[in-house]
């Protein structure tokens, strides 16, 4: 080849390069289009089609409640004697105050004409309503484990307003399982309850198994990749939940 040539197949080589840029442009743009549709459709639009509202019968305030009764939580949410936990107080907690109206709240009137007047309990959703499936003991978190409610509720006893139910079209399922986050990569109970979390809490105290060394999933994914490309560079990964122990599902389903 002459030098000439080269020249002449380099400066070729340029003019096709140059083609294919002028080519890559519209493919980059398109890609970067359907990206964000994509992401727009996973992140947005398909939350909107898969969670349906529901608003409560009442809209109950806790924060002017607690400075009401002046007291903790227990005045309405209490354990029974056997144990159990009254969950939501019935009407006739609420008719304790409530047998007459006392102000001239729209919410006070709706609650004392549709409920106290009718002797009609009031259909609350509870958000963090777990599949029938699952046996959940609020004794063993709250008395035996010691636990505050803000560890799985979040702060929902001092909020001044309730929102809306959120539940799933297809299970039914209120959204609190899932949480809202799609990516869905939060360990904290009070962000959401779905099964790896409660066991993740399991086997960080030991409930069931032996305390293992937990990681949160984006560790574990993080390692179990570097894992797999240099293998025994990192230790592997120990599994958060107690699937692998025998009759470790019975210690939460029935
Ligand atoms: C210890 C007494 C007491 C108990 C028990 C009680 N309330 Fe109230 N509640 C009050 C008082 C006091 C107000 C304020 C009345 C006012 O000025 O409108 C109030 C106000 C309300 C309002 C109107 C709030 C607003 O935002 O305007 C609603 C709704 C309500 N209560 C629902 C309930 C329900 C449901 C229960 C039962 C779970 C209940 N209350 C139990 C004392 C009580
Ligand atoms: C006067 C009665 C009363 C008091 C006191 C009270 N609550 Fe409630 N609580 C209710 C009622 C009524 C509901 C049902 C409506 C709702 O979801 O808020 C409820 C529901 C809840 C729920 C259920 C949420 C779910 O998943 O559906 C939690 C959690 C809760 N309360 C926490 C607390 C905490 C924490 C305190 C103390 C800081 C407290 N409550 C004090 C009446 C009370
Ligand atoms: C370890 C997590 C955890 C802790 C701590 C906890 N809860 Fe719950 N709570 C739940 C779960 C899960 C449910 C749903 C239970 C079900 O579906 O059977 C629930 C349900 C409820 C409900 C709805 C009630 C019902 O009828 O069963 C109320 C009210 C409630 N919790 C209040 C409280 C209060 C008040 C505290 C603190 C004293 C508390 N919780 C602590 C996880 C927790
Ligand atoms: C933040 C930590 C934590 C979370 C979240 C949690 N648990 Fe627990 N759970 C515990 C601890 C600690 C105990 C043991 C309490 C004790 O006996 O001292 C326990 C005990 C239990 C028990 C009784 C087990 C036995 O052998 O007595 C059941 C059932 C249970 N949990 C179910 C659940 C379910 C279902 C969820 C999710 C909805 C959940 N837990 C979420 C910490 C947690
Ligand atoms: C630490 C508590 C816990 C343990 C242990 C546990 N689960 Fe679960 N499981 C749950 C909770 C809470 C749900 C509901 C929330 C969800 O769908 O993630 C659930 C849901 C499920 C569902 C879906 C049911 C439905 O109606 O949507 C299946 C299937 C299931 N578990 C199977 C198992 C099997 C099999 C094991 C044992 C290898 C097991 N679980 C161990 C807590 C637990």
């Amino acid at each position: 080849m002459s030098s000439d040539d080269k020249a002449q197949a380099v400066s070729g080589g340029d003019m096709e390069g140059k083609d294919k840029g002028g080519g890559a442009g519209p493919v980059i743009l398109s890609f970067i289009i359907g990206l964000a549709a994509s992401l727009v459709l996973g992140w947005v639009i398909f939350p909107q089609l898969l969670y349906s509202q529901k608003q409560q019968p009442i809209d109950f305030n806790h924060k002017l409640h607690m400075a009401e009764v002046g007291e903790d939580c227990s005045y309405c949410h209490y354990f029974r004697e056997d144990g159990s936990f009254s969950g939501i107080p019935d009407l006739y907690s609420c008719m304790e105050c409530h047998s007459e109206l006392m102000g001239d709240s729209e919410e006070e009137v709706r609650l004392y004409e549709n409920y106290v007047a009718e002797e009609r309990e009031i259909p609350w959703l509870v958000y963090a309503r777990q599949p029938d499936c699952v046996f959940f003991s609020h004794a063993a978190h709250v008395i035996m484990g010691e636990m505050d409610c803000v560890t799985c509720h979040g702060h929902h006893g001092e909020t001044e307003s309730l929102r809306p139910y959120e539940y799933n079209v297809i299970s039914g399922y209120s959204r609190d399982i899932w949480g809202k986050s799609i990516a869905g990569l939060s360990n904290d109970p009070a962000k959401r309850s779905k099964m790896d979390v409660c066991a993740h809490c399991h086997a960080l105290e030991g409930v069931g198994v032996p305390t293992q060394n937990v990681e949160n999933p984006v560790e574990s994914l993080f390692k179990e990749t570097v894992n797999m490309i240099w293998p025994t560079t990192v230790t592997p990964t120990r599994g958060t939940s107690v699937q692998t122990h025998r009759d470790g599902c019975f210690v939460c389903h029935k």
